[in-house]
């Protein structure tokens, strides 16, 4: 069997505070976009548990988050004698703020639930992810979500409208998410635009993904900004260019524009790779009411 597993964007990310645990609130709308990671899974009766990626940035074995993620599965179920192999196409950037290793560890949950015929429905697969990592339980359900607490709130949201095709730009540099956090000044806002926009999203249960792109605030980009000049000039270039808005994935160093016009995006997307820039244009991926694609 082979899966797909997608990349998340952050169109904007709230900090909110630190919480008891070390871990900090959040407030964020979660995004899948068609940029994916292939997972080829054959399922060993024999029970041994095997993960293989194919790049050297990324472990194979326990270190892997798809390893931790089965066997948390297996765990929970009390079936320790399952066993899988899972071999990774990645295509995700690592430390991207992308998202990529919480998606994956997502995928194969709902996959080995499935192959396994463990039957554990939806939130306990969550609840497993959150184990793992704060952006699993999102990847569970994917699609759209308004995601709130350490990452473990999360209320799937249906797209209104049209969609914008996104402009990733891969800055040439990776950030560390525990130095992310640890170094990022907390304010303590309540209002403006963009945290008006998620009151309205939470009450209705619905996004139009094209009238909030202006808004998006993302509360790590004046610690990357600092730290990295070229950041403010490649989100320059993204509007410039005729991005509706441009920030950031989570803490980095992932840059995106959102754009309406198919062309413009591409145009842009020329502009910025002869600046030397790796780019993706990608699309939103849709999973009604927060449902698996087939
Ligand atoms: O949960 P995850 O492994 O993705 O988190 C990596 C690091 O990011 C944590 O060790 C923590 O320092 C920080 N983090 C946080 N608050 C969150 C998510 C992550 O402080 N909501």
């Amino acid at each position: 069997m082979t899966i797909h597993s997608y990349a998340k964007l952050n169109l904007g990310l709230k900090v909110l505070g630190k919480r008891a645990d070390g871990f900090h609130d959040l407030l964020s709308i979660f995004q899948e976009v068609d940029l994916q990671d292939d997972l080829h899974i054959d399922v060993d009766p024999g029970g041994d548990l095997s993960v293989i990626a194919d790049r050297d940035d990324v472990p194979d074995g326990p270190g892997n988050l798809v390893y931790r993620a089965a066997d948390a599965l297996r765990l929970r179920a009390k079936r320790p004698d399952l066993g899988a192999l899972v071999r990774i196409t990645k295509r995700i950037p690592s430390g991207g703020g992308l998202g990529g290793g919480s998606s994956n560890a997502g995928a194969v949950l709902c996959a080995l639930n499935h192959a396994w015929n463990l039957r554990l429905p939806e939130a306990e697969l969550a609840a497993i992810g959150g184990e793992i990592g704060s952006d699993v339980p999102f990847s569970v359900g994917g699609g759209t979500a308004l995601v709130t607490g350490r990452g473990e709130e999360v209320q799937p949201l249906k797209i209104v409208g049209d969609s914008p095709i996104y402009l990733l730009v891969d800055p040439g540099f990776s950030v560390e998410t525990a130095w992310a956090f640890g170094s990022v000044n907390i304010k303590l806002t309540s209002e403006g635009p963009y945290i008006r926009f998620l009151n309205s999203v939470r009450a209705s249960g619905e996004v139009a993904l094209l009238d909030f792109l202006e808004t998006v605030e993302n509360d790590f980009l004046p610690l990357i900004c600092a730290r990295y000049p070229s950041v403010q000039r490649i989100l320059s270039t993204l509007e410039d260019s005729g991005a509706l808005g441009a920030s950031m994935s989570g803490t980095g160093a992932t840059l995106y524009g959102g754009f309406s016009d198919p062309q413009i995006a591409e145009q842009a997307s020329l502009i910025l790779e002869r600046l030397g820039y790796v780019t993706h244009l990608c699309t939103p991926v849709r999973r009604p009411g927060g449902q698996p694609d087939p």
